[in-house]
């Protein structure tokens, strides 16, 4: 009798040991679009953090800058009822999904988020009251990136404002460097569109894209940025077109471009490649732009698994290390960003990741803290959608600016 009680209780171990032996280990499944060298470097901190805690990683790594082709593939998913148990999903999104009913909550993980927290982010995680989204890090977008040795090769600054930035461009130019590198793809070309948007101050960046108040959009300063954005576009070399944004960060790494309009996503590329700040490249605020800071902030959410409404120990884990002091320092080490954290220290930064910090801490007190349109930050994902072709379909024609900000003016009202 014994013994067979054993070999039953036996049997039904195997059975949940399944054919290895060993207890099956929760598989989280994660969408995301981290796919270039050094985005790859800082989401396998995650990965190999997750594994060592005994859970099996399923990686939907979909390629694409900004995640355009991920939101379509995580749609895909969730439609025929193979949610992630986390998706990279940022902004507005946050609360759209919430609403639909498909999220769970975090809240078990979060006992300690809001006390070290940048306030605005904070919230952004959160639907009715509770914690839906686990944030990785901020990223700042309105910088610009230069190569040093092309810089000293031409005798150069950094510029602070758009005649000292063409002054200079005119210099690379005729020192045969491409003076912009740029990838003309809808998101690249809105990075720099919104940063020569910020320029104009943040007031009217909250005017125009937060409020989008039409005198603002309609203003003949917003002629002048499309003018500007038209002037930029000369400084492009012929293979501008559909280039991915860390090939175009490449071209500033070798040197054979001078500059890029990028977030500090770039910064994980230039470290990947061994590259030392203020050494090998130098990160200056975009011209015009020193006291303002565009961000966009890294969340994961969490999907219902197996239509259960209550988060898996897997997604708690997950959330809980996402936002653990050490899993944050060494995220952004790799990233380029800063940890969305404030309580983790900043020594092992460099100067670029200790500015940025200042920089968004000042701006924050300041009012000129302001989340990015280009990075889904912002608007719903319609009226975002309008500008974007507005500004992609002017950066790729000869279209009067007069012409462009009319366009403008009427996808603002797109809803
Ligand atoms: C952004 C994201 C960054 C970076 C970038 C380029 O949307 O916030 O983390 O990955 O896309 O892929």
């Amino acid at each position: 009798m014994k013994r067979s009680l054993t070999s039953v209780a036996t049997a039904a171990a195997l059975l949940i040991a399944g054919t290895h032996g060993v207890l099956a280990a929760e598989q989280i499944s994660v969408l995301h679009w981290w796919t270039s060298g050094g985005e790859s470097k800082a989401i396998r901190v995650l990965k190999d953090d997750m594994s060592k805690q005994g859970y099996e990683w399923k990686d939907f790594a979909i390629a694409g800058g900004a995640g355009a082709a991920a939101m379509t593939a995580l749609k895909t998913q969730v439609i025929s009822g193979n949610a992630p148990s986390a998706a990279q999903i940022k902004g507005p999104l946050i609360q759209d999904w919430a609403e639909q009913g498909s999220l769970v909550t975090i809240d078990q993980s979060a006992t300690d988020w809001k006390a070290h927290t940048p306030a605005r982010i904070d919230s952004s995680v959160k639907a009715g009251g509770h914690y839906v989204a686990a944030p990785f890090s901020v990223h700042r977008i309105n910088w610009l990136w230069i190569n040093k040795a092309d810089l000293d090769k031409v005798g150069g600054k950094p510029p602070t404002t758009w005649p000292e930035f063409f002054a200079l461009a005119d210099k690379f130019r005729a020192a045969g460097i491409t003076p912009v590198a740029h990838g003309g793809q809808p998101w690249q070309d809105m990075t720099i569109w919104e940063t020569v948007v910020l320029s104009q101050g943040a007031d009217f960046y909250r005017k125009a894209l937060v409020d989008l108040d039409q005198k603002t959009l309609t203003s003949p300063q917003m002629v002048q940025v499309f003018e500007t954005v038209q002037k930029i576009r000369t400084y492009f070399d012929k293979g501008y077109h559909g280039r991915d944004w860390n090939l175009a960060t490449a071209m500033v790494i070798s040197g054979s471009g001078g500059m890029q309009f990028m977030g500090d996503w770039a910064k994980g590329e230039f470290a990947n490649a061994n590259k030392k700040a203020d050494v090998d490249y130098i990160c200056a605020a975009a011209p015009g732009t020193s006291n303002a800071y565009t961000y966009t902030a890294d969340t994961f959410v969490f999907y219902q698994q197996n239509g259960k409404k209550d988060a898996t120990p897997g997604q708690l884990a997950l959330a809980k290390t996402i936002m653990s002091v050490d899993f944050q320092q060494q995220f952004s080490l790799y990233k380029g960003s800063i940890p969305v954290r404030l309580d983790v220290p900043m020594d092992k930064f460099d100067s670029c990741a200790k500015k940025s910090r200042a920089d968004e801490q000042a701006t924050i007190q300041s009012g000129g803290f302001l989340p990015s349109l280009a990075f889904g930050e912002l608007q719903s994902p319609v009226t975002a959608g309008a500008i974007t072709d507005v500004v992609t379909n002017f950066m790729n024609s000869n279209e009067d600016p007069k012409e462009g900000v009319r366009k403008l003016a009427a996808a603002a009202k797109v809803k």
